[in-house]
């Protein structure tokens, strides 16, 4: 399938094995009361880290002006995917970067939980997704970590020689671009010759709007970046769909449901800062029941940007530094001096009068280290998410500042 690489793994009957005597992981449907409670707590858990996150990455200095869009559940998935081979203060970190209460969640329910989750997105029709664990072929590592990563991860399993750099970085990178349809292309822009283990949580979404765009009403119009930037756009334009004004926050939201069980909610505030402050999973419960339909004009840009973050100086502000420097990763392997070298996500969006494509990566790569170092008009800035209408999970979310970029 790859060259230069060799296969662990490949899982080919997707099956969750519990540790206990009950089948932990056996949802063939999202629906929210069907989840444990462990499960319940740690999809909980993922829609506050959405928000967390949004913000730091918000409230970057060279942020102003850009746009923003990520995976939460995707880079949620690769740091629990990190945290079954983490022990002692590194684990402990992680899990509460995640948000994950140590003192009611475990490591088995956190696993078990992601297992489900994981399994109910591969259901969807519309979505790939999945992880994926590189390993050098020299390298041993403890085999409960690739155990729990297969089960649990349902990951895929490649062994790798990292000290082949290029070879390496494009077998990653082709894996990638292939599950994501070639959206994200180049994940990995340069890999260190001492990595041991690169690992990726990837997820590509390509669905119709369940009311398209028609395209002849498709204008070439202007979008305020600011008060002084205008840029052409070409907008779309629809007549009734739902929306509503959310007092509370000064935001028009806007409904449009894609053709499957997703909604991309759209949300034009009068205060972008006063939005992106007070934005919480309540808000996303409040709007997903509106249900009133309006007929007057939207006007929505067609756009297609790309993103790309290292998460390394954000992750360590969310409280997950020991990683990066003295991290203690003896659940992957005895070695003492492995440490995260980078934590890189991507992602693109392209929205059109038929529909929205969307995908996103996450990349962890560990390191051998030597030193132990480490009128209602869309046409200015807002924000946008993709979320599952029953277990209100974000899948993605962003804020278009400039669709020209
Ligand atoms: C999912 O579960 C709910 C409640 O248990 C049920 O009503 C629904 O029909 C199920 N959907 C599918 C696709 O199995
Ligand atoms: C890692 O954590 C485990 C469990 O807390 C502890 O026993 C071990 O000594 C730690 N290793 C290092 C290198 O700190
Ligand atoms: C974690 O759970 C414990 C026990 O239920 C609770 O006392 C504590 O407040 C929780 N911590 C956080 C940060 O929610
Ligand atoms: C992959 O992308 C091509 C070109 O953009 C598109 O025609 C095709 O439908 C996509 N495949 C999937 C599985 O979404
Ligand atoms: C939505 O999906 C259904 C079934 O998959 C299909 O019959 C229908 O034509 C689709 N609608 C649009 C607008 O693509
Ligand atoms: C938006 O609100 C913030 C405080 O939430 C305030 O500092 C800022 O001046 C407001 N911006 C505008 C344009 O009113
Ligand atoms: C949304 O609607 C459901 C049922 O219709 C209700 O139980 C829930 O409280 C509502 N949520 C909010 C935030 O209004
Ligand atoms: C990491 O530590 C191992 C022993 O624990 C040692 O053999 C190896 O040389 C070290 N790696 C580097 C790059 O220093």
């Amino acid at each position: 399938m790859i060259r230069a690489a060799v296969v662990l793994w490949i899982l080919s009957a997707v099956v969750c094995v519990g540790r206990g005597a009950h089948d932990p992981c056996h949802v063939q449907n999202t629906t929210v009361d069907r989840f444990n409670d462990g499960s319940a707590m740690v999809i909980s858990a993922n829609k506050e880290f959405a928000f967390h996150l949004y913000r730091k990455l918000s409230g970057l200095s060279d942020s102003q002006g850009k746009n923003i869009f990520f995976s939460p559940i995707s880079v949620s998935v690769a740091l629990a995917a990190l945290s079954v081979g983490a022990r002692g203060e590194t684990h402990q970190q992680i899990f509460n970067g995640l948000g994950f209460n140590i003192s009611q969640l475990s490591q088995s329910d956190v696993d078990e939980a992601f297992c489900t989750i994981v399994k109910s997105e591969q259901a969807h029709e519309h979505i790939t997704s999945g992880t994926v664990v590189f390993v050098d072929n020299l390298f041993k590592t403890q085999p409960e970590f690739l155990d729990v990563l297969k089960q649990f991860y349902l990951a895929e399993g490649f062994s790798v020689d990292f000290t082949k750099v290029i070879d390496a970085t494009n077998t990653i990178n082709k894996y990638v671009s292939d599950k994501t349809n070639g959206t994200i292309e180049e994940l990995v822009d340069s890999l260190d010759p001492s990595t041991v283990l690169y690992l990726v949580s990837y997820i590509y979404y390509k669905v119709k709007w369940a009311i398209g765009f028609d395209p002849a009403l498709t204008k070439l119009d202007e979008f305020n970046v600011d008060e002084n930037n205008k840029v052409p756009v070409q907008m779309m334009k629809i007549e009734e769909h739902f929306y509503t004004f959310d007092e509370e926050i000064g935001t028009f939201v806007l409904h449009l449901p894609f053709n499957n069980s997703f909604t991309m909610l759209l949300l034009m505030p009068d205060n972008m800062t006063t939005l992106e402050n007070m934005i919480s999973p309540t808000h996303v419960d409040k709007w997903l029941n509106v249900t009133e339909s309006r007929d007057c004009a939207i006007y929505i840009p067609k756009f297609s940007i790309k993103t790309s973050y290292i998460l390394n100086d954000v992750l360590k502000e969310m409280g997950m530094t020991d990683m990066f420097d003295h991290a203690n990763l003896s659940g992957i392997s005895e070695l003492r001096n492995l440490t995260v070298s980078e934590v890189v996500h991507r992602a693109a969006l392209d929205v059109d009068e038929a529909g929205a494509t969307a995908a996103a990566a996450t990349g962890i790569a560990i390191v051998k280290s030597a030193c132990l170092m480490p009128d209602l008009k869309f046409d200015s800035p807002f924000m946008l998410m993709i979320v599952e209408r029953s277990t209100k999970t974000v899948l993605f979310i962003g804020k278009i500042a400039n669709p020209n970029l």
